[in-house]
């Protein structure tokens, strides 16, 4: 069953009845300013930092789960019937013509009732860090008719952890000032925080409200807001409690007319340089912002922002466009794969329907991983991602598990002791180079955990990255996992010195013996691309080839099972992810991770694996982690084991690793394989399944409910997940095959039987190249420009040609 449909051409998705299984939502903004949005309006927005610079409140978890956002009201006059046009707060009022669009950074819901159309278009302009609500009224009444609008948001305190916690203070520090139709909200500017946010609207006021309960009355919600009701605002101002914004404009519409009434919503800060006069005051810096709100409540302003968030987006998926046979892999690959990527390149895990804003940074493994998927939009900003997290890495070549957005401080709370963490920086910088040749880039001084005077060459931090999992091998020869490796949830250092008593602390976690073969195959992986990376930089690449080489050794020896890669070994010395195992007998991980690194793929040990993978873990809904569910809990694990069968970790469908399969498919020549896996996953494959699968049908989702859970099928924690980069470099760079390599573009597809080619457009280091695939086998030359070159890699151009390639398969 379908909720929407795909509008290809707007590059929208239109959501066509608001009762969707879940909140299905959209972000806002495209550099500092962000925000989310669901397809009810909820959501809320935030200056760089979804924890410590949230503008909007939202109650998580809430009931009914997303009530809480940007909420328009319209109400008639004459009659006294209200409504929000998203539907929420108010779905008792029955609306037609409901259609929520979901484009690219921006968001528009419009719906009817009464014969009065209101449309409201949400997004925030590109270099402001404001958002705009462009609301349209049409009076679609062969009548006159007399209305109001009502705007409203609940502010948040600027930090959403206190915000949601510490109550004993949060009553009385709530402070805003209105001034010439503008609400500011400064709670925090005593303290010199030096930051406020603004709401304004372009009509002249017939009133506002600042208190939420003189806007929504005592025991009243945003269902039926007393000013709202009576028609009526309070001109309230909040003194402590909840502190809100809402304006009341009224409109006269003739029949057929159409008013557009704007809204801002915006973040400032006062000049660093600011003189406070007399010293302590609270002097708001509205001079300041007084002309951009202003200009942004002006409509031409606003139809230009849009445009050119329209044309930004255009540019940036320009990178990579393809024409195969499948339109649900065109759709994601053309647009909403890409636009997910560089969602999770802004928010890493931070802020979605799932993820709150206040619990995770930006994670070391899954920032370095994301780079893989955008990489090709925003190289600069990947460069300087690429330094920041290097910046957070310590003289040990170990990482911080995650580091904050606005401080790029590594986090102490989780510390480090995710023994892979480090290797995925070597991936994330081979990545980068392969896409722009920037290989100035090794030779740029990063500090150590943050420390000046401490710089050294980013190479360096490679070396240290890769010495790191050599100076921790265990007793089989393969790497010590330390607190868990890609898996969080497999901790295999729980034991407990005392029998019978299970606890695990950091210490004895990192002292632990438990080896992973997985960071085994993820080192020879990382080790091979440093070869190549040491070759760029003038350097000899062999010692990485032989360490390479010599842990392939002994992944095939002690991570062989027989049929497949054995997963680790725990604690006490035992086996994980073996027929010897009554539970968790085969994982995939190892079996992507190793073959990506090429152990096995001259032996057989590649393919015998993988056809483990497909008979043993594959569901029609994708490849589960694990076979079988751990039944119970088990310390000598850790939290896997905590999670009921079918679900994350145990046994679910954790789709991130799923492309690894799709990938070590491509590498062994089986396309169908590697593209029915594809398409198991494909969002858009599965829109006509939405009930079951339940969350947004254009962006994946981490997890979906595996064979073992009775919700089978069900996605859930949906846009921040590495799912997004993974699954982007499978099916563009392995299964359509257009690779960028250190030394140019390769085209080496792995088709799916029944595909006799495909065309794409590649934009890589500067030159655009249009290819043409023809034929369903591998590709043996390439025609360029009409000349005929022999094997499948396309030698660099001049910047800016435009270059036609054949590819013959
Ligand atoms: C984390 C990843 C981790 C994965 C598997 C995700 O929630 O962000 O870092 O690799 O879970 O445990």
């Amino acid at each position: 069953m379908r909720y929407g449909h795909f509008d290809d051409d707007q590059r929208e998705y239109v959501i066509d009845r608001p009762d969707t299984p879940l909140p299905w939502i959209n972000y806002l903004g495209t550099d500092a300013y962000f925000g989310i949005i669901s397809n009810t309006a909820g959501g809320y927005s935030f200056y760089r930092d979804a924890k410590l610079r949230r503008l909007t409140r939202y109650r998580y978890n809430n009931a009914p789960l997303d009530v809480g956002g940007r909420y328009v009201y319209v109400r008639d006059d004459e009659t006294g019937d209200y409504w929000s046009p998203s539907w929420q707060p108010t779905p008792e009022r029955e609306l037609t013509g409901y259609e929520c669009r979901h484009g690219l950074s921006y968001t528009k819901i419009a719906s009817s009732r009464g014969g009065i159309r209101a449309e409201t278009l949400y997004f925030a302009p590109l270099g402001e860090t404001l958002e705009v609500w462009r609301v349209r009224v049409t009076n679609d009444r062969d009548t006159a008719a007399a209305l109001s609008l009502f705007s409203s948001v609940e502010f948040c305190l600027w930090d959403a952890q206190d915000d949601a916690t510490n109550f004993q203070r949060n009553y009385s520090i709530g402070q805003v000032e209105v001034a010439d139709g503008v609400i500011y909200h400064k709670t925090e500017y005593r303290e010199r925080r030096d930051h406020f946010a603004y709401f304004a609207c372009s009509e002249e006021l017939a009133g506002f409200d600042t208190s939420r309960d003189a806007f929504l009355g005592a025991y009243r919600g945003y269902d039926r807001p007393a000013a709202v009701e009576n028609g009526v605002a309070g001109d309230s101002i909040a003194h402590g409690w909840q502190p809100i914004g809402s304006h009341h404009v009224r409109l006269a519409l003739a029949p057929g007319e159409t008013r557009e009434v704007n809204f801002v919503l915006g973040y400032a800060e006062n000049p660093k340089d600011a003189k406070f006069d007399p010293p302590g005051s609270q002097t708001l810096n509205k001079t300041g912002v007084r002309p951009v709100i202003e200009r942004w409540l002006r409509p031409e302003t606003v139809e230009q922002g849009f445009a050119g968030l329209r044309a930004y987006w255009d540019d940036l998926l320009e990178k990579i466009q393809v024409r195969t046979p499948d339109g649900d892999t065109d759709r994601m690959v053309n647009v909403w794969n890409a636009y997910q990527c560089l969602v999770t390149f802004n928010m890493s895990r931070s802020a979605s329907l799932y993820e709150s804003g206040i619990g995770r940074g930006m994670g070391f493994r899954d920032s370095n991983q994301d780079l893989l998927g955008f990489v090709h939009m925003v190289p600069e900003r990947a460069r300087q991602r690429i330094l920041d997290i290097a910046a957070t890495q310590k003289e040990t070549g170990g990482a911080y598990h995650q580091y904050q957005p606005l401080t790029k401080r590594g986090n102490n709370d989780i510390g480090e002791g995710f023994n892979d963490d480090p290797l995925w920086l070597v991936l994330g910088v081979g990545a980068y180079l392969k896409e722009t040749g920037d290989t100035a880039i090794l030779d740029q001084p990063v500090p150590f955990d943050n420390a000046p005077g401490s710089e050294v060459p980013l190479v360096e931090h490679l070396r240290r990255s890769l010495r790191y999992t050599l100076d921790r091998l265990g007793p089989h020869g393969l790497p010590l996992i330390g607190r868990a490796d890609w898996n969080d949830c497999l901790n295999l250092n729980c034991f407990s010195d005392t029998p019978g008593e299970p606890f695990q602390t950091t210490e004895n976690a990192h002292g632990g013996v438990a080896e992973s073969v997985f960071i085994g195959g993820l080192f020879v992986l990382a080790a091979k691309e440093m070869a190549g990376i040491a070759a760029l930089h003038g350097g000899d690449g062999e010692k990485y080839r032989v360490a390479a080489e010599k842990m392939a050794g002994t992944v095939a020896e002690h991570g062989w099972d027989g049929a497949w890669f054995r997963r680790a070994y725990d604690f006490h010395g035992n086996v994980i992810g073996s027929g010897e195992n009554d539970e968790g007998q085969i994982f995939i991980e190892p079996q992507g991770i190793c073959v990506l690194g090429g152990v096995g793929l001259d032996d057989g040990l590649a393919v015998k694996a993988l056809d483990s993978v497909a008979e043993r873990l594959a569901t029609p809904h994708g490849i589960v982690l694990q076979q079988p569910a751990y039944s119970g809990y088990r310390i000598e694990l850790g939290e896997i084991s905590s999670y009921p069968p079918g679900y994350k970790e145990n046994a679910g469908i954790f789709c991130h690793t799923n492309p690894w399969i799709m990938i070590a498919e491509a590498m062994t020549g089986n396309g169908d394989r590697a593209f029915d896996y594809y398409r198991r996953l494909n969002p858009s494959a599965r829109e006509a399944i939405s009930e079951v699968h339940r969350c947004e049908p254009y962006v994946y989702a981490q997890m979906i409910a595996g064979k073992d859970a009775p919700t089978h099928g069900e996605a859930k924690n949906s846009w921040l997940s590495g799912t997004a980069a993974w699954n982007f470099v499978a099916i563009t760079q392995w299964i359509l095959g257009i690779r960028p390599e250190f030394t140019g573009l390769r085209v080496d597809p792995v088709l799916p039987e029944g595909w006799t080619g495909f065309e794409a457009t590649r934009r890589f280091r500067g030159t655009t190249y249009q290819i043409r695939v023809v034929g369903a086998g591998r590709v043996t030359h390439l025609e360029i420009d009409g000349a005929r070159v022999e094997g499948n890699v396309i030698p660099l151009a001049e910047p800016g040609a435009v270059v036609r390639v054949t590819a013959f398969a």
